[in-house]
């Protein structure tokens, strides 16, 4: 066994195949179940995406009827899952309270330990219904504010933003919310979804799946980079006063500084594509709708200042984070709450390989090359 034997991080090794997305790097294209990405965003509702990650076609309008009148009927916070969110300290991370509510939307499933195709679908739907009002609820209460009940006459973006922000939502913030809903749903074998298929591989259930994944998700090199994109912005300081120019040289200072420190970055760079995530050009037209509507261009010159100086001086380019954590802001949700929004989008990828991984099974147990001292006596 030597060094170029071991595939640190698992880099360039395919491990299975897959039916439910393709990330081509080299075409910058990103395909769910066949269609381009931004195809889908900019035409369907994220409940037709979900329908589609789960089903491998989009619904008809009678199917997605049915469909959407399930996700309805699941989206009210479960009295006793509120109880244990309350009894969770209002400074634990999001994530965590996430992390939690999968966990025990999973011990209370009637189907808890059925893992048949159909068990799994209903088990899938559920989750994905349930989750906005644990990641709105959970904003909500670290305000200090009560819960905002469902309302069925919304669809799932708009009853989102409702359930969180308790006022009426406008079709511009609904329609960029939906777009970053869709572009977070699905991505291969990201670090989450393997991670979900691990344990799949076990034959442990659906919800310990999604559990592990939130987990995952949580650190800054995957799902938690939207937060950091933030956490960046916070640092470099948001002016509201500020002009864009003005903005962009203070955040291009901030940028060749940090570089010149060897620090990484959050938000920029990507495993898999080396020229640019597919993903961004459908988010930055959303978060410069964002910014058009709110008035902020003190915050396009952050971002273009940052990704400048980045793009001059290592010519990595941006990921679906970086644009996604300024429009979250700007549709007012607290950062800690942008990594919860991408787990109540990415439940859909996720379950999805879950039910791919489960009908094509085999244990996930890789080998590992020993480098600790040789056999020695006691
Ligand atoms: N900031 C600064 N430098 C970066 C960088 C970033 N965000 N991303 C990559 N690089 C540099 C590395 O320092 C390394 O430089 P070196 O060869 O001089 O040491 C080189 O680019 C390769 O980086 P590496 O981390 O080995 O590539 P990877 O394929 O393992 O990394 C990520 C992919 C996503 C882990 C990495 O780009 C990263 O940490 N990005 C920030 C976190 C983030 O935004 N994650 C969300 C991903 S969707």
């Amino acid at each position: 066994m030597t060094d170029t034997d071991i595939k640190k991080g698992l880099a360039g090794v395919v491990v299975d195949y897959t039916a439910v997305s393709k990330v081509n790097a080299e075409t910058n294209s990103l395909l769910y179940r066949g269609y381009p990405v931004q195809e889908l965003a900019a035409k369907c509702s994220f409940e037709e995406v979900a329908y589609l990650l789960w089903n491998g076609e989009l619904p008809t309008q009678e199917q997605l009827a049915g469909f959407t009148a399930r996700e309805k009927a699941g989206r009210a916070l479960d009295p006793a899952l509120k109880a244990i969110i309350d009894a969770l300290p209002t400074d634990a991370h999001p994530m965590d309270i996430c992390r939690t509510a999968a966990s025990v939307l999973g011990a209370r499933h009637p189907l808890a330990e059925h893992s048949s195709p159909e068990a799994n679908m209903k088990k899938a739907i559920d989750l994905w219904a349930a989750m906005p009002a644990v990641v709105a609820y959970d904003q909500r209460r670290r305000h200090g504010q009560d819960i905002v009940e469902p309302r069925t006459d919304l669809g799932y973006s708009a009853n989102f933003l409702w359930m969180t922000f308790g006022e009426e939502p406008v079709d511009e913030v609904i329609e960029a919310f939906n777009v970053s809903m869709i572009l977070y749903a699905e991505h291969s074998f990201n670090a989450s979804t393997f991670t979900a298929r691990v344990v799949t591989s076990t034959l442990s259930d659906l919800h310990s799946a999604v559990t592990a994944a939130i987990g995952a998700l949580k650190g800054p090199l995957h799902g938690g980079a939207n937060e950091a994109v933030m956490h960046t912005f916070d640092e470099i300081g948001i002016r509201s006063e500020e002009s864009l120019e003005e903005a962009a040289t203070r955040a291009k200072a901030w940028m060749d500084d940090a570089l010149a420190q060897k620090k990484k970055i959050m938000g920029f760079g990507h495993r898999v594509y080396k020229n640019g995530d597919s993903r961004v050009p459908t988010m930055k037209a959303a978060l410069d709708k964002m910014i058009a509507h709110y008035g902020r261009p003190e915050l396009l010159g952050l971002y273009n200042g940052l990704e400048s100086a980045m793009d001059e001086a290592k010519a990595i380019k941006p990921n679906l984070d970086y644009p996604a954590g300024p429009t979250y802001h700007l549709m007012g949700f607290d950062t800690p709450t942008f990594t919860p929004i991408f787990v109540a989008s990415r439940i859909t990828g996720w379950t999805a390989h879950i039910m791919e991984q489960a009908a094509a099974n085999s244990l996930i147990r890789p080998l590992s090359a020993y480098n600790g001292p040789e056999q020695r006596s006691l």
